[in-house]
């Protein structure tokens, strides 16, 4: 038996109602040791994972690690959200009764971290002193080693998070499981990721990569936050964060935005860096892939970044497509890769579209693991990394990274966008004024899934708001919740869809996207802002070629703009009849939404 008194009395764990807690999962999982960590233990649990062949050095202070092969991306379909109350059942939040889950979790990890060490960490999904605060604190408990790691990159970590919050935390436990006998995606699949949302409690069982184990990130700061902010008045959404100042005017504004997981938010908050298009304008980072907004005392919509680090695609990122985020995982900042190729020679690590493949293959193993030297002819033309491949570095780290990335107070919200993988219909943007109808466009993003699902590339689907794989409540109740705070902001925001992802006759995209993706966003800031008018159309106002400002652009992407800057009725009209559908699944959804539907349907009819 553990002594857990004495562990905690050692770190300082104060707090009654934590230490109760992790006593008692200590029992349950029987863990042979229980270790209390904070940000300051990094470099000794760094030396431990290299001690113990867990990760592998990738040149001086970089990382790398592999996850099981099966393991490799978030199960939405073993994700589950339960309460004591069927009401809370919604189209896609998978939803169970608390009564029925908890019994099955509590089997699936009792004895199950026998001969493990039970980490307990103390986290705050916000900048200390947040309004949100008690929101946002919480304690994991994992057997994972490098899930401490990735979870002190990407949280504020440590026991002077939540002494002071008595029973205001969320109870997350991670239980890793025995990874090759767990029969991921099979009908006999063992694993279960569950949001016992009514009572602050999440248990999941069955994996060790990031979007099912890092439960501060996605459990809490997705599923269980936006749980909270529904009972609570405010929003959590799958959002990145930047802010724009125009060192022209001295103006600054705050764009947040939701596009499904591998769409590209990481890359426009990072990537639009000082100097994406020439002197003038100033990009600053404030998050990638979540934001809490609340409506402040004095009316105006604020947001925040709960997390503390990026959890980044590696797939394309390279010195041209995103400088940004190859500066914030240079040697010496600890950053972390998973499931990228790797060199045992050189330690060197590389991904598909990280530049010239390497030529001598000496050393070179693919995510795997396996010696790309030694594929047989079949498997020659498979990607050495996994697609979904990532990697985890700091908020410190991002070289463009706001100043006041840590102000608890947030920042106001001048816009908000929703955009997604879409190769036909959606235009590069269209602005849309009326909350009602941004809201329903919100609703009606659709998009192609990416790798970050497991078995879903490719599968074209409805992702409200980018929210699908989180959504913890029903949809028509997501949908009022929006309205109701969005409408209480004395100061509105624009809304905006976005499109970076059109595509060709011959699959190429037609819009350059990544730095260039600056172009629109200012544009949206001018039209809100009364400096340019914009072209009225059935779905929204989109930009006219002479406001959007095309200085440097390429001529294949000049000759292109036409086709994005043109809305095509005939696949609109088709499109209103999937989205009637799409919406009639949610039972009692706001009249304002239908009312903004039958708007557009009867613009486009008239079209
Ligand atoms: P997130 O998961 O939504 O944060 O998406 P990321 O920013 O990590 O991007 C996911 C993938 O889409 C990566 O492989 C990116 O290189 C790619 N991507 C991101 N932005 C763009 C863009 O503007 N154009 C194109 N063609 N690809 C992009
Ligand atoms: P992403 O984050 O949105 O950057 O892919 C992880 C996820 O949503 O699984
Ligand atoms: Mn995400
Ligand atoms: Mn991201």
């Amino acid at each position: 038996m553990v002594d857990v008194e004495r562990v905690l009395d050692e770190a300082g764990l104060t707090n009654t109602y934590v230490r109760e807690y992790v006593a008692h999962w200590a029992g349950v999982t029987g863990a042979e040791r229980v270790e209390v960590v904070s940000a300051s233990d990094d470099a000794r649990l760094v030396q431990e994972s290299l001690d113990a062949g867990e990760l592998l050095p990738a040149g001086e202070g970089l990382y790398y690690s592999r996850s099981y092969y099966k393991d490799t991306a978030r199960a939405e379909e073993r994700t589950i959200v339960a309460t004591n109350d069927e009401a809370d059942k919604g189209t896609y939040n998978n939803w169970r009764p608390a009564a029925e889950m908890k019994p099955l979790l509590v089997d699936l990890m009792t004895g199950a971290s026998a001969g493990k060490t039970m980490y307990v960490i103390p986290y705050l999904m916000a900048p200390k002193g947040s309004p949100l605060e008690n929101f946002a604190a919480g304690v994991e408990l994992t057997d994972n080693r490098n899930v401490v790691l990735q979870m002190i990159r990407m949280a504020r970590v440590g026991v002077e998070y939540i002494n002071h919050l008595g029973d205001s935390f969320v109870k997350a436990v991670h239980v890793t499981g025995d990874l090759p006998n767990l029969g991921q995606g099979t009908p006999d699949d063992k694993r279960y990721f569950v949001t016992v949302a009514d009572e602050r409690t999440i248990l999941h069982f069955g994996s060790s990569y990031g979007g099912n184990a890092l439960l501060g990130k996605i459990a809490h700061g997705l599923r269980q936050g936006s749980y909270d902010g529904w009972k609570n008045g405010f929003l959590v959404e799958q959002f990145m964060l930047l802010g724009i100042t125009d060192k022209e005017t001295g103006k600054k504004y705050n764009i947040c935005g939701g596009f499904p997981s591998a769409s590209g938010k990481t890359n426009l908050a990072m990537t639009l860096a000082p100097d994406a298009l020439g002197d003038r304008y100033y990009v600053e980072f404030y998050g990638d892939d979540i934001a809490w907004l609340w409506v402040g005392d004095d009316g105006k919509l604020y947001g925040m970044n709960p997390e503390n680090g990026v959890f980044g695609v590696a797939k394309d990122t390279n010195e041209k497509t995103n400088p940004t985020a190859i500066d914030s995982i240079v040697p010496g900042t600890g950053a972390i890769f998973t499931n990228v190729a790797y060199n045992e020679k050189t330690q060197q690590v590389w991904w598909e579209g990280r530049g010239e493949k390497p030529t001598d293959l000496d050393g070179w193993q693919d995510w795997k693991g396996e010696a790309i030297a030694d594929r047989s002819p079949e498997h020659a033309d498979e990607p050495w990394a996994h697609p979904n491949s990532r990697f985890t570095t700091t908020l410190a780290n991002v070289p463009n990274v706001a100043e006041d990335f840590e102000d608890p107070a947030g920042v106001e919200i001048h816009g908000i966008i929703f955009g997604g993988r879409t190769r036909d219909r959606e235009p590069l943007i269209r602005a849309i004024n009326d909350i009602a109808e941004g809201v329903y466009d919100g609703l009606t993003l659709g998009a192609e899934a990416t790798a970050a699902a497991d078995g879903l590339e490719g599968v074209l689907r409805y992702d409200p708001m980018s929210m699908r794989p989180f959504m913890s409540y029903p949809e028509a109740d997501y949908a009022a919740h929006w309205l109701k705070v969005i409408g209480a902001a004395t100061e509105k925001p624009i809304f905006a869809h976005v499109n970076w992802f059109q595509r060709g006759d011959d699959g190429r995209f037609l819009w350059p996207g990544y730095r260039e993706n600056l172009r629109p966003l200012l544009w949206l800031m001018q039209l809100k802002y009364g400096e340019v008018s914009g072209v009225e159309t059935p779905v929204g106002i989109i930009p006219s070629r002479e406001e959007l400002n095309l200085e440097g652009l390429d001529e294949q992407a000049l000759a292109d703009l036409d086709t994005i800057l043109t809305i095509d009725t005939a696949r609109w009209n088709q499109e209103m009849k999937f989205r009637e559908e799409h919406l009639n699944q949610f039972e009692g959804l706001p009249e304002e939404i239908w009312a903004a539907h039958r708007r557009v349907a009867d613009a486009l009819d008239q079209a």
